[in-house]
């Protein structure tokens, strides 16, 4: 759901047990992969977290790095990745242009009002025929159709979320990547219950739908609650990847 930009170096030591852990990693590698071209050599994990799905695109003949700009995240990763992880906001790469076969971003842009330029930055670094994978439209995930999302759906402002699937098409066509195929992954554990939500939209998370109007943080807060089998997780989102490629 539509986030506040977190304390990554706070959250780190939360990260994985708190967004599906193993589960959601395997899903979210295998669906990486099955957007990497099988030539492809190297592949640059953009804002790779712990290193809970870095780890897991490792396969003989693809290097793996990881990126992140939060240290605390980032020293979980080496422990995963070892001597592949850099410090690195994803608009400024310490990497030579057209140095790398492929780059993902599994939950990044939609964090982010500077989207468009983390695609700029991904197009310098792929070489001709590169790929860019990335998770998009990841707000939509998680309207399943619950009791839940039936309280938020009226407030809900997908058309305005960074990671929307329209605006980074035009941002990856601007830099010469043209849209190429997309994949699905399931986000193990990450269903919502109605207290969780609660405690979401009293610390913010879904401000920006509503300005953060108080009148309304408890209109939605109060109808939450009243929901039945408050603890009991709905269904889980089904994330979206896109993957463009360069002009070879
Ligand atoms: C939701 S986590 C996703 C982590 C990992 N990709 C995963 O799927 O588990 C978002 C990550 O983006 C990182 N991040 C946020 N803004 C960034 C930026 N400008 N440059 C690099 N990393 C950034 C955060 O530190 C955090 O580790």
């Amino acid at each position: 759901m539509a986030e506040t930009v977190l304390d990554y170096e706070a959250e780190a030591a939360h990260y994985d047990r708190t967004r599906g852990g193993a589960p959601r990693a395997e899903a979210a590698a295998a669906a990486v992969l099955r957007l990497v071209p099988p030539g492809a050599r190297t592949l640059l994990d953009l804002a790779c977290g712990t290193g809970l799905v870095t780890e897991r695109l490792v396969r003989p003949g693809l290097r793996v790095y990881g990126a992140d700009a939060a240290h605390a995240m980032l020293r979980v990763a080496a422990g995963r990745v070892p001597g592949r992880t850099v410090r690195a906001d994803a608009r400024r790469l310490p990497l030579p242009d057209a140095s790398l076969d492929a780059v993902c971003a599994v939950w990044l842009l939609h964090l982010v009002p500077f989207a468009a330029d983390v695609v700029a930055e991904a197009a310098r670094v792929l070489r001709p025929g590169g790929v860019l994978i990335a998770t998009v439209d990841k707000d939509a995930a998680h309207d399943v159709g619950s009791d839940i999302d039936a309280v938020l759906r009226p407030h809900r402002r997908t058309g305005a979320a960074s990671d929307g699937s329209g605006p980074i098409a035009r941002a990856a066509a601007a830099h010469g990547l043209v849209p190429a195929a997309g994949a699905r992954f399931t986000g193990h554990g990450q269903g919502a219950t109605p207290r969780d939500t609660v405690r979401k939209l009293r610390a913010g998370y879904f401000a920006s739908w509503f300005q953060g109007d108080p009148a309304v943080v408890d209109a939605l807060a109060a109808a939450l609650a009243a929901l039945p089998d408050q603890d009991r997780r709905r269904p889980d989102p089904r994330y979206r990847l896109v993957s463009f490629v360069g002009r070879g």
